[in-house]
């Protein structure tokens, strides 16, 4: 029997356990979460403690972090890596993931995603739903690609930046660290760190 301990029960802790169980790989998950004990269940697995009863058990399972917030996501894998766990990298079954890409420790590719050739994705990505990361893009650590997103060849995105629901971004560009694109904005241009760009084409509203 194996299961996977997912840090976060949340919505999207729902679509990892999915993901995970989707692939066979695990019979069963379990959540761990700082709503615990008043959380006990989360979509149809149970939350069995708080994150500091996963640092304590005896056997450490395999893991991954579920949590959205990309900075969160990213410090809470370190501090897991940091005790010695083994982290896990959750590919949906329905996801295409190119033999010549690479995905690191701690990400999650959900159910009709594409990884294209020589593509590289960063530990504690999330590559969402039906998202599209094209040939040869590189995604430093915890960049979340959202449903529907798509990315063309050569782009490059910083860390801990988020591309929005349904948004794209031509061929080679580069996004920085810590950027927001908004939901359906096409990035025509490069994007500095630390911004908010949203529209067709984007622009930024926020530094
Ligand atoms: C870009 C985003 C982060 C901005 O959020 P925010 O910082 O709270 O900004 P606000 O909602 O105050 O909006 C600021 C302005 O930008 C506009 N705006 C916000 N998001 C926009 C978008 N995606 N496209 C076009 N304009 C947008 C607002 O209408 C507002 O315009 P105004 O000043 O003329 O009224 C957010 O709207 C967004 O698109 N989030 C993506 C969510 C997503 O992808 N979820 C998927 C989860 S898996």
């Amino acid at each position: 029997m194996k299961t996977l301990a997912i840090v976060g029960a949340s919505g999207h802790g729902k679509v990892v356990a999915d993901a995970a169980l989707s692939t066979g790989l695990w019979d069963d998950v379990v959540f761990y979460d700082d709503a615990w004990p008043a959380k006990t269940r989360n979509g149809n697995s149970a939350v069995v403690g708080n994150t500091q009863s996963l640092f304590d058990l005896p056997q450490k399972p395999e893991v991954i972090v579920a949590i959205g917030n990309n900075k969160i996501r990213l410090a809470k894998q370190r501090e897991l890596v940091n005790a010695g766990f083994t982290l896990a990298t959750v590919v949906h079954l329905t996801a295409v993931v190119s033999r010549s890409a690479i995905v690191q420790a701690g990400t999650v590719v959900m159910a009709g995603a594409v990884i294209n050739a020589d593509a590289v994705i960063g530990a504690a990505c999330i590559v969402n739903s039906n998202a599209v990361v094209e040939h040869d893009c590189i995604l430093a650590d915890a960049v979340h690609i959202s449903p529907g997103a798509g990315l063309a060849g050569g782009v490059v995105v910083g860390e801990s930046s988020w591309v929005g629901i349904g948004a794209t971004v031509i061929q080679l560009k580069h996004i920085g660290k810590n950027v927001m694109v908004g939901a359906a904005a096409a990035v025509v241009n490069d994007l500095p760190d630390n911004v908010t760009a949203v529209g067709v084409p984007a622009k930024i509203i926020k530094s």
